[in-house]
């Protein structure tokens, strides 16, 4: 039901690097997009999927394109969202980013004191970006929240300028990062909530 559609999937985390041996990065595995491009490519649509470092195949007749940073993804990202019919972003995008990548190994012996600062200054919201130039995509985004959930996901849903937007939380028990399973609630723009167990 999906053939001749064209979609745009990302997934997974950002690398944020500090030096050429360390970087900041979160606890997606990549496992809700990779499902949502792979469900996807099955019901015949023609699936992009844009992921930061992950350790999972990729799924049949999905293209995969392999990205490190959120301003590689956003670039990519950029490159594909204008042809697509739906983008669907599941990644964990870095909000902060390293303000300077220090080109060779920050060695401890430079710092006097118990504590070092890094400077970090924010990434582009893809989504927003997106949302800015695109308004004839479908848009779905994901919100991972801890708490006040609804309030935050309908928050972003707004601002962002989305169709639909996916909650899930990061503390229910088989939801969150790094599990087979989810549980979301999904919140549309004309207001409909759909609770999935
Ligand atoms: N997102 C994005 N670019 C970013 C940050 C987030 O495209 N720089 C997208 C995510 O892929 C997701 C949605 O925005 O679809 C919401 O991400 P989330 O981390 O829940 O929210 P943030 O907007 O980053 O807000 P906060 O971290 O303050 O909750």
């Amino acid at each position: 039901d999906l053939e001749g559609k064209k979609l745009v999937v990302t997934a997974g985390p950002t690398y944020e690097p500090i030096d050429p041996v360390r970087f900041i990065g979160n606890r997606s595995s990549g496992k809700m997009g990779f499902a949502i491009a792979n469900i996807a490519a099955q019901r015949g649509a023609q699936v992009t999927l844009i992921t930061g470092r992950v350790h999972l195949p990729t799924p049949k007749f999905v293209k995969r394109i392999n990205v490190e940073t959120a301003s590689e993804m956003y670039r990519t990202v950029m490159k594909y969202q204008s042809k697509a019919n739906a983008i669907i972003m599941a990644a964990a995008v870095a909000d902060f980013t390293p303000a300077a990548v220090s080109l060779t190994k920050i060695k401890k012996e430079a710092f006097q004191e118990k504590t070092l600062s890094l400077t970090l200054k924010r990434t582009k919201d893809i989504l927003q970006e997106v949302s800015f130039k695109n308004k004839r995509s479908v848009l779905i985004g994901f919100a991972l929240e801890t708490g006040n959930a609804i309030i935050h996901a309908k928050k972003k849903l707004k601002e962002k300028g989305l169709d639909v937007i996916v909650l899930n939380s990061a503390l229910e028990e088989g939801a969150g990062f790094d599990v087979d399973t989810n549980i979301v609630t999904i919140i549309s723009k004309n207001g409909r909530i759909e609770k999935l167990k």
